[in-house]
């Protein structure tokens, strides 16, 4: 791969010799590349297209479009473009700021500024709590085009300092932990009933006078708070705050309810959940035993401005009311108990009886600092309806909802008074048709009465209509339902599957005519987000626990798929809150201490590869700034490890989940380490700090020479065992020395060939592929990837009848059916089919690097990408020898366009640049 590099660098100083170049696949594909872009010619323009349509701006603050309640006094505004002419830059620009909105420029007008930039920090007046501020952009493009002024967005900033929380108070309903928290995992003591779990209802009445301005509403509820003002939910979101390390942060939500309350009398309303600060379930990592526990709690603070200028709050304090209510019970593993008999109509609506209810309780706050959630809230983003409904035996009856998902179903029932129905979840049914949770629940502590898994049970009112409940506060993963308890025969109209997760917005798209690879996309996008639960998860059922290693490796996946700048922004934060003053980190985050131990080198890596990801793909240098710190200790803490020799010891887990071959343990931490090193070197460059980076870059020479020392044998071609991980991963991460890459990549290579299928674990899954299309074999990678028998992603979408990735390549021992760990094939498709690459040096996209690859009989595909100045699209069709190439570049930016060994540029596209610029271009192609 370096010579892939060096080769690109040196273009321009020395003649490549096609004889040298022709000696390897690697270097072909660097001639053709060379000759097909046409590097150091200069060529004509191609001629402008004009769309006619003028160019939009879509503005985003902090990565998202209006966060209320940020405690950032600079923040981030960005804006992009759609639809710009060829050949167009943005050439300057001019943001105002307002405190209305109508935007009058109270707050700043950066002027008319030239720059090419398509984001700013805000520079105008320090914002008090609770302002609001209104911005727009106008930018004017280097055609000519003075754009008019966007439509305004806002932000709003929350409270920051404990001062700022007035005389708001933690409160709750009762404080004293469920007897599960001294209970010896494994006793077979019987679960402590009811009540005692019972969901809190809260509730206070306030006066709002005429003329309100505003209302903001800031709510920070343990584990959950669902908001209810006047008798409805407020706003559209699930299981709010988000989880963190609760000792460390906890999340506080920004509501706008200006639009919900009434002139007179309003009644506020909270149910709170348990989620992860009070987890009663046992399982195998004992959150049960979390330091942080205590009965579910809330504090609240509502802002109410007028137009007098006098502003008011309501604040949680004792002067709430509280009960229990219809929530029996709630855990995050378990699932819910919810007795409609005992729900509290109108409870949320002025002129409720409290008689029977009490006043608050002032509880203990929670350790961590309150700051509010910065990412994107958890919300139902699709309805399933059931593709079919059984009865494998008497009175049970499984309904297949046709995808494996996280979130629970709805129900709609009618039936005799306390008739209980329970809805069970599993990903698979045994042989006789019912549902097989063993796989997924072996992992729940032992209990009699065992503990229920993935359970909801609803209990009847009986009223004599259609009774509709769905459950609140936990989520499972499944494709089935056991329904049982259900009063007369079920049809799939009273069920309704609802897709619950972090809702991250679709930032691209991935399409080709291969239906196995769109099936395997297709799969990937539900995996990704069954496991987007306001921190990246392993799979939704089993553990639902944020390991490390999984997000590293399906980070360019979430990042090329969905705008998740802000939601691993988050998780990062509670990554280096989980750092140990060693620098160790755990292998699960958040964590409640369980996971620290060794270092298991892959997971740990997942911190400095989504730092440094995050940064290449936002362009915002601050999430260096903000993690620096915690990287070098991590690094300086793993370097400790080492033995005399340099290299240090088999660490943790390697290469998990391997088909058949294993790879050495201490050979695939050396790699990391070396990784790491460079990584770390990369952001401190990036920083500027020279001095450092070449420290760090050495050490990683250093490594370099001692794995190749110790690891590589000439005769075989190969390092340590060879096995593909063994072999890729040295190629991917650039350990390699020139002068053998062609050979290890060759070995590779054949290897491939003659097994003719994948063999490794997560890891090399992922370098494989990148190993083999960076060495010019998209086609063989391609092979692997589509390949219909088992092991590969094209065996679980087909005969495997898969709708998401599973967590082991065999059927046979598949534990969970919904993990994101194989993911990163999704990414590898967007930048090895259609092409969509970044320059190593550039970051935001600024820099295109297309690389399409028309392999495996592919006739068409089809990919676009948001990145922060506007769309990237890639597509392409095969006809016989020929190939349409339609790329798209957003506003400023520029790409090198590279095809692969044997195409080059027809007649038509003879006087295309080698560097594009924005806009389309129609390309055509020889295949040879
Ligand atoms: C998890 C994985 C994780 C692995 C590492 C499993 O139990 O589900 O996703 O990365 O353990 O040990």
């Amino acid at each position: 791969m370096n010579a892939l590099r060096s080769a690109q660098k040196n273009r321009l100083q020395r003649r490549i010799s096609r004889r040298d170049l022709l000696r390897s696949g690697i270097a072909t594909s660097v001639l053709m590349a060379a000759e097909s872009t046409a590097f150091g010619r200069t060529l004509t323009k191609p001629p402008a297209r004009k769309s006619g349509a003028v160019p939009s701006l879509t503005l985003s603050c902090e990565w998202l479009a209006e966060p209320l309640g940020i405690q950032t006094p600079h923040p981030r505004l960005s804006w992009s473009f759609s639809d710009v002419n060829n050949d167009v830059r943005q050439c300057a620009y001019q943001i105002v700021v307002g405190s209305t909105p109508d935007v009058t420029a109270d707050l700043w007008d950066s002027g008319k500024i030239d720059s090419s930039d398509v984001s700013a920090l805000y520079q105008g007046k320090l914002m008090r709590i609770h302002q609001q501020a209104y911005w727009r952009i106008r930018a004017w493009l280097t055609d000519g085009t003075a754009l008019p002024w966007s439509k305004s967005a806002r932000w709003s900033m929350g409270p920051e300092a404990e001062h700022d929380w007035g005389a708001s108070r933690w409160i709750g309903r009762d404080d004293q932990l469920e007897v599960t928290q001294d209970r010896m995992p494994g006793t077979t003591e019987a679960l402590k009933e009811p009540n005692f779990f019972s969901a809190p209802y809260l509730r206070k009445e306030f006066t709002v006078r005429s003329n309100l301005r505003a209302a903001l509403l800031y709510v920070c509820g343990l584990g959950h708070a669902e908001l209810h003002l006047n008798g409805q939910k407020v706003g559209d979101t699930e299981r709010d705050p988000g989880f963190t390390n609760y000792d460390d942060r906890v999340l506080y939500v920004t509501y706008d309810i200006a639009g919900m309350l009434q002139q007179g009398a309003n009644v506020l309303g909270a149910i709170l959940g348990t989620g992860w600060y009070d987890v009663h379930d046992l399982a195998t990592w004992h959150f049960e035993t979390a330091p942080w526990r205590r009965r579910p709690r809330m504090r609240l603070l509502l802002a109410l401005s007028y137009s007098d200028g006098k502003t008011e709050t309501v604040v949680s304090d004792e002067s709430w009311h509280c009960s229990a209510g219809p929530i029996l019970r709630d855990g995050i593993y378990t699932g819910e108990v919810f007795d409609e008999r005992k729900d509290l109509p109108g409870w949320s609506t002025s002129g409720f009886d409290t008689g029977a209810w009490t006043p608050a309780l002032i509880v203990d706050p929670p350790a961590g600092k309150l700051v509010p959630l910065t990412c994107e809230p958890i919300r139902i983003t699709q309805d399933l309806k059931p593709v079919s409904i059984k009865q494998p035996k008497l009175g049970v009856y499984i309904v297949d909802m046709g995808q494996n998902f996280s979130g629970h179903v709805q129900l709609r029932v009618k039936g005799p008074v306390g008739q209980a129905i329970t809805m069970r979840y599993g990903e698979t049914l045994d042989d006789e048709g019912m549902l097989y949770t063993e796989p997924i629940d072996h992992l729940m502590e032992p209990t009699a009465p065992r503990q229920p898994f993935q359970q909801d049970t609803y209990i009847l009112k009986g009223s004599g209509e259609e009774e509709v409940w769905e459950q609140r506060f936990s989520y499972s993963g499944f494709q089935y339902v056991e329904v049982t308890g259900f009063p007369g025969v079920p049809t799939i109209n009273n069920f309704l599957g609802r897709f619950a997760h972090t809702d991250l917005k679709p930032a691209g798209s991935f399409k080709c005519s291969n239906e196995t690879m769109n099936r395997i996309q297709h799969a990937t996008i539900w995996s990704y987000l069954s496991n987007a639960q306001s921190y990246p998860t392993d799979c939704p059922q089993r553990e639902k626990n944020g390991w490390t290693g999984d997000a590293g490796l399906a980070i360019e996946c979430g990042l090329l798929n969905f705008h998740s700048a802000s939601f691993y922004r988050k998780w990062l934060d509670d990554f280096a809150d989980a750092q140990q003053t060693n620098g160790a980190f755990p292998v699960i985050v958040p964590t409640c201490g369980w996971g620290y131990g060794e270092l298991t080198p892959p997971w740990d890596a997942a911190y400095l590869i989504i730092v440094w990801n995050l940064y290449r793909y936002t362009g915002d240098l601050r999430i260096l700034e903000r993690h620096i710190a915690p990287a070098r200790r991590y690094v300086e803490f793993f370097l400790a490890h080492r033995n005399r020799d340099g290299l240090a010891p088999a660490l943790g887990i390697g290469d998990w989940a391997p088909w058949e071959t294993e790879t050495p343990q201490d050979y695939v931490t050396n790699a990391y380490l070396y990784y790491d090193l460079t990584l770390l070197s990369k952001i401190l460059n990036a920083l500027q700090d020279v001095k450092l980076a070449q420290h760090y870059n050495k050490l990683a020479a250093e490594m370099a020479a001692a794995i190749h020392q110790k690891y590589y044998y000439p005769a075989g071609r190969q390092y340590s065992n060879g096995s593909q991980t063994a072999q890729s991963i040295a190629l991917y991460f650039g350990f390699v020395p020139e002068s053998v890459q062609d050979a290890v990549f060759a070995k590779l290579a054949e290897q491939v060939e003659q097994l003719g299928h994948i063999d490794t674990g997560i890891l090399g899954a992922k370098f494989l592929l990148h190993a083999l299309s960076q060495g010019g074999r998209t086609d063989l990678a391609f092979q692997l990837v589509t390949r219909k028998q088992m092991p590969g992603w094209g065996y679980w979408v087909n005969g495997g009848g898969a709708t998401t990735l599973w967590e082991h390549w065999k059927k046979d021992t598949v534990a969970s059916m919904n993990h994101i760990m194989f993911g990163d094939v999704s990414a590898w498709a967007y930048q090895w089919l259609s092409g969509i690459q970044q320059e190593p040096a550039s970051t935001g996209f600024d820099k295109i690097h297309f690389r399409p690859n028309p392999v495996g009989g592919l006739a068409s595909v089809s990919a676009s990408y948001a990145v922060p100045r506007g769309r990237i699209s890639s597509q392409w069709t095969v006809e016989g020898k020929h190939m349409h190439l339609s790329l798209e570049l957003p506003c400023g930016a520029s790409a090198r366009l590279q095809l692969p060994r044997g195409c080059q540029l027809a007649a038509p596209s003879a006087g295309l640049e080698s560097v594009l610029t924005s806009g389309r271009h129609e390309i055509e192609v020889l295949i040879a």
